[in-house]
């Protein structure tokens, strides 16, 4: 990555480099590399709570997760802006990076997914009544996705600076409804009541929307729009795809016992898989 470090030693080098040359290894404070990267503070946020060894990937990965939701909601946000201004090309750049973050995000199940029940109960009581439920971050993706909630506002109360990026989320059109909008702008029939509805409310599918979807797959008018609806497509299965690995590694490390978030546990969890990620994009394939 040495070439995208804007003022990094390498970048102060000749652009022609001598074979024998070798690493710059004379810096009067921190590195370029510390300075850009944060290693230092990065490699400092793990504190495990047990003297479980198991502990730290659970942590780590938590934390891995954590970075990729941020890089998820900058990207769905990116995408949002640009489709309002009409932009598809700089929406679809930013949709098309996020499939392959989803990927990396997923693929971070690894360790994790094999996790017994034996393992997780030799650090589960560290974790007292912590849970993912009450990642704020998780919580901006969902609502990029449409899956608004007042409620989900209420676990981070305490602490304003979430709460305020989480209440101006929760009122602010999501990805999804900046697509809808470009659809109308576009000509196609989305009711004004999906147009103008209660942004901080969960999307709810409609079947006049369904029927644009069905219409556009149907016909080859607007390929542009088509190729933005396999993108979205792309997006949801990839997030069913996280919630489904969440699930099974649950099953697997708890079976059916309650969360440490208080909730039934797999089974609250089977009921948040089950839902769909922009229902019309799924439902109008029977119309077609
Ligand atoms: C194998 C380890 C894990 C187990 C056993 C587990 C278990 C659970 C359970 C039972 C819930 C339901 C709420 C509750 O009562 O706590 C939950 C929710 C959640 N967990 Fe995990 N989890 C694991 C790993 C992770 C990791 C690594 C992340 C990454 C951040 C994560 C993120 C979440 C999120 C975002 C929710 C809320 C889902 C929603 O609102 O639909 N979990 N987890």
């Amino acid at each position: 990555m040495s070439h995208e470090v804007p003022q990094g030693a390498h970048a102060q080098r000749p652009v022609e480099t001598q074979e024998d040359a070798e690493p710059n290894l004379d810096f009067t404070g921190t590195t370029p590399y510390e300075d850009y990267v944060r290693a230092d503070v990065l490699t400092h946020l793990q504190k495990p709570l047990s003297d479980d060894p198991g502990e730290l990937v659970f942590l780590v990965t938590t934390q891995v997760m954590e970075l990729w939701f941020t890089v998820l909601v900058h990207e769905w946000e990116t995408a949002a802006r640009a489709l309002r201004d009409d932009d598809l090309p700089t929406a679809t750049a930013a949709l098309k990076r996020s499939l392959r973050e989803l990927t990396a995000l997923n693929a971070s199940w690894t360790p994790l997914a094999g996790l017994t029940p034996a393992q997780f109960n030799s650090y589960r009581a560290v974790l007292g009544d912590g849970s993912g439920f009450q990642s704020a971050m998780y919580r901006r993706l969902e609502f990029l996705l449409g899956e608004k909630s007042t409620s989900m506002l209420a676990p981070h109360r305490g602490a304003p600076r979430v709460h305020d990026e989480l209440a101006k989320a929760l009122h602010e059109p999501s990805l999804y409804d900046e697509v809808l909008r470009l659809l109308a702008r576009r000509g196609h029939p989305v009711p004004g009541a999906v147009l103008e509805r209660d942004l901080s409310a969960r999307y709810e599918p409609s079947p006049e929307v369904e029927a644009v979807w069905a219409d556009l797959y149907a016909g080859d008018q607007d390929a542009e729009l088509v190729r933005l609806g396999e993108l979205l497509t792309d997006v949801a299965e990839l997030v069913w795809r996280w919630r489904n690995d969440h699930l099974a590694a649950t099953r697997r490390a708890m079976g059916g016992k309650q969360g440490t978030g208080g909730s039934a546990g797999v089974a609250w969890l089977e009921k948040r898989a089950a839902k769909t990620v922009f229902p019309e994009l799924w439902t109008a394939r029977s119309h077609v």
